[in-house]
């Protein structure tokens, strides 16, 4: 039995920031961001929320797919920036899309989120438990920034991308390598709950995401191309089967440094970053939702996807579409 991506849909907001935008209102420029990043716009919300996001990007990828809602056995919200501690964020999109049969939670692995929530609700498909699952990644990061760290805040955006996975006759997820460094995690960290008890008082500078960009941009270029070289030749596959890369869209010089280790032309890898930034959880599902409304992806084609971050966490996985 495999399992497959059968449905794709996206949502990002309405509201558009450009770099010049930003150089309006802090010390950056639109040069240092594009030629740094290849950022040149993101989402940001101001109305839309992230089970809103999550909600419409659902309803999208149930529609491309044409199941109903009351076929979805599992719901997976993988996202570092839900709007509640509790409800979570995937119980929300359950009682909105009234998928009412679904089990629902979410899962915290940053910008690997999507594709740990893709494999586990794989792993439930593949014990007969579940037969169709919605496997959302969807984050407002604008909510968790310092928009006074230039070297942060320039670089997210806002938004949310979900897939309908099915357990399926057909071969559809080949392999797939999931890893962790704990050790490493305080580079790219967020404390976003400020402590109110009476004995404790929350620094509020701990309240935002705060990153060590060199040391993110180390561990992305060294792990990224091993963790998919391991998961292509676990699939029984050469790199240059692979038709397509969809990778988490953190930096546009990642994703050079990871085609030229891997060796593979660069127009194998898709971007989306260019009118979306970062979107942790949500980068990797947007992307391939944009590939998929495209046209780009074909019957049989071989798509190696890979998302990486905070955690720090970082999980690939190749798939025959
Ligand atoms: O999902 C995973 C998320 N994280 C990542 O993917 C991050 C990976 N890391 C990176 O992409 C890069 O490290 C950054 C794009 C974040 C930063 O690039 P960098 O080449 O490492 O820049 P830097 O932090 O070394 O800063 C260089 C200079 C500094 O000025 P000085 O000290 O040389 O005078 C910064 O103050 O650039 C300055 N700078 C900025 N200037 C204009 C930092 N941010 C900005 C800005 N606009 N937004």
């Amino acid at each position: 039995m495999g399992t497959r991506i059968i449905g794709t849909g996206s949502c990002l907001p309405k509201t558009v920031v450009t770099n010049d935008d930003l150089a309006k209102i802090m010390d950056t420029s639109d040069e240092w961001i594009s030629s740094r990043t290849g950022i040149r716009e993101r989402h940001l919300a101001k109305e839309e929320t992230t089970t809103s996001m999550s909600v419409e990007a659902a309803r999208r990828a149930i529609e491309n797919v044409g199941v109903t809602a009351q076929e979805i056995d599992l719901i997976i919200v993988g996202t570092v920036s839900a709007d509640h501690v509790t409800p979570a964020c995937a119980c929300e999109v359950q009682a909105e899309i009234g998928a009412y049969r679904a089990v629902a939670f979410d899962i915290n692995a940053a910008c690997s989120g999507f594709m740990f929530a893709l494999n586990i609700a794989n792993a439930y498909l593949q014990t007969g438990a579940y037969r169709t699952a919605l496997i959302i990644g969807a984050e407002t990061l604008s909510k968790i920034m310092d928009w006074s760290d230039r070297s942060t805040c320039v670089l997210f955006g806002d938004g949310a991308g979900a897939a309908v996975v099915r357990a399926d006759e057909r071969e559809g997820l080949l392999a797939f390598d999931q890893g962790t460094d704990g050790v490493k995690g305080r580079v790219l960290a967020c404390q976003n709950r400020s402590n109110n008890n009476p004995l404790v008082k929350t620094p509020t500078e701990l309240q935002y995401v705060h990153m060590d960009g060199q040391e993110v941009y180390r561990f992305a270029v060294t792990q990224v191309p091993a963790s998919l070289q391991k998961t292509i030749e676990a699939a029984g596959l050469a790199v240059g089967d692979i038709d397509y890369f969809a990778l988490h869209q953190a930096n546009l010089r990642i994703l050079q440094a990871v085609a030229k280790r891997l060796k593979v032309p660069e127009d194998r890898f898709p971007i989306s970053l260019d009118h979306c930034g970062n979107i942790s959880a949500a980068s990797v599902p947007i992307l391939l939702d944009e590939m998929n409304r495209k046209g780009l992806l074909k019957p049989g084609m071989k798509i190696a996807l890979s998302g990486f971050g905070g955690g720090l966490t970082w999980a690939s996985a190749v798939f025959q579409w």
